[in-house]
């Protein structure tokens, strides 16, 4: 030890450890890129799945043994027995939603039994009331009539949350765990100031506030500082941890198509921001891409198919949105958005989902470049007006007219297939990991 107290440079302990390195899997395009199926596989062999942002406007599918469970706020990991998922502070959370979601899947598989046992939410995620949800749809309403067009919204409150958290008048979980007539003094000074913003709206304060009671005991036991449960998740024994994106790439509310997206950061800053993880601990960042495009909701979609095209993929693909039931919008596979996203995430490999849907199709087109004024574009455009305009450049490439559903190996594939995915492989730059032929775990094909 020096005179000043300092340790001698050879005793000092060295760089800290990073700890556990955490899979993230984020979307790549507008959403619904199977972002469900690729975690199911995954987390066959993690010890905890994370949601990190987003709320319950994420709709995941995963098939098990036939039987299809959506999952929109609990990490679909969860299905798997034994894994523990872990809601962060990043995440929006309307409660009655949370247990009704529960309810509807444990219905389904007895893996879900003791889900409550398994999940682990954290104290700083901030609650979605039920006035919320209203405002998003009068907000949707006001849009409508004043601009001419909404968001389209899925009406689950998560702008309205997102901007209570951003205004700092948000209530939190622990608050609602900590001194209930403190917390329902805050609830109605909120709802107060929706109610004086939008006169229209009724808000059943009373009814809400004992609904929420009742969640206090049922959800203790669960709730965690998601600070220190994370921090003891990556620096103790060796886990394997899984972050699952919701939303994607192209809704993110700093690099998606603005002003249609949505109210989070669904690239991979929101994973350290979501969970209060260092960026050191993100390992693999996996990009889940649909072999084609779909959108649901408003706002510029420059590869669209308003035509034959879209409605074969559209109806092909089952192209219905699930936490919303409206149908998708469809188009061809986009690789300057696909390469946008990359450029933020840092994809170390992709997924690349429902191939099978293309298995018809006499040729296939895929983006590969945006004009403008008849100048191709180095970039995204982010002005919404441009990304309106942009003419884009396809390649077209040959289809294999053969069901590839059965295909268990990239041998497998029809020789077009195999051209197809190497095409998205060696135009994006990141390798295809997996390809999916189907909805059910055993339909995907792993490479390396
Ligand atoms: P997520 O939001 O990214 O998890 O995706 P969604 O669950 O909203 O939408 C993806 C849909 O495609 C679901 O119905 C999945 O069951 C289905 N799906 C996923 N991968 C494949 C695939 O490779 N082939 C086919 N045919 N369907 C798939
Ligand atoms: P997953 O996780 C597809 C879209 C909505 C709307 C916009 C804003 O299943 O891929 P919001 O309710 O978030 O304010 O809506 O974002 N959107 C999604 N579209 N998949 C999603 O999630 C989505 N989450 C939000 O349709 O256009
Ligand atoms: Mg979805």
């Amino acid at each position: 030890m020096s005179e000043s107290g300092c340790q001698e440079p050879a005793t000092r302990p060295g760089i800290p450890s990073v700890g556990n390195r955490v899979t993230v899997v984020l979307g790549a395009q507008w959403g619904d890129e199977g972002k469900g199926k690729v975690v199911d596989l995954l987390a066959q062999d993690a010890d905890m799945v994370c949601r990190c942002q987003g709320g319950n406007n994420a709709g995941h599918t995963v098939v098990v043994d036939s039987v299809e469970y959506d999952f929109h706020l609990l990490p679909s990991g969860i299905i798997n027995p034994n894994v523990t998922a872990f809601i962060g502070n990043g995440v929006v959370i309307h409660l009655p939603g949370l247990f009704e979601e529960a309810a509807k899947n444990e219905r389904k598989g007895k893996s879900l039994k003791d889900w409550e046992k398994r999940l682990i939410i954290s104290d700083r995620a901030h609650i979605v009331f039920d006035f919320h949800q209203a405002v998003d749809g009068v907000q949707e309403q006001l849009r409508q009539e004043q601009v001419g067009k909404n968001l389209g919204t899925t009406k689950k409150g998560i702008g309205p949350v997102y901007s209570t958290k951003a205004a700092r008048s948000g209530l939190r979980i622990c608050d609602l765990l900590a001194d209930f007539t403190h917390f329902s003094e805050r609830y109605k000074v909120l709802a107060r100031q929706y109610q004086a913003m939008y006169p229209s709206l009724h808000i059943d304060m009373d009814g809400e506030l004992a609904r929420l009671k009742t969640y206090v005991e049922q959800i203790k036991p669960m709730v965690r500082d998601g600070v220190h449960y994370m921090y003891e998740a990556l620096h103790g024994p060796s886990k394997n941890i899984l972050v699952e994106g919701a939303n994607a790439a192209l809704l993110d509310i700093d690099f998606g198509t603005y002003p249609f997206v949505t109210s989070s950061n669904c690239t991979v800053g929101g994973v350290c921001t979501g969970l209060g993880m260092p960026p050191q601990n993100v390992g693999q960042v996996y990009g889940v891409v649909k072999a084609y495009t779909t959108r649901v909701g408003i706002g510029a979609f420059p590869s669209e198919q308003n035509n034959d095209i879209g409605e074969l993929l559209q109806s092909r693909g089952k192209e219905v949105g699930v936490t919303t039931g409206r149908k998708r919008r469809c188009g061809w596979l986009d690789l300057v958005l696909i390469k946008y996203a990359h450029m933020i995430n840092g994809f170390t490999a992709l997924a690349l989902t429902k191939l099978d849907i293309l298995d018809v199709l006499p040729e296939i087109k895929v983006g590969v470049a945006y004009k403008v004024d008849g100048q191709t574009i180095p970039h995204f455009p982010a002005n919404q007006e441009v990304l309106l305009h942009v003419e884009v450049q396809y390649e077209t490439l040959p289809g294999w007219n053969t069901n590839t559903t059965a295909a268990r190996s990239f041998d497998e594939l029809p020789e077009n297939a195999q051209k197809y995915v190497c095409f998205v492989e060696e135009h994006v730059g990141v390798p295809v990991k997996w390809i999916g032929v189907g909805k059910s775990r055993e339909s995907m094909i792993q490479r390396f």
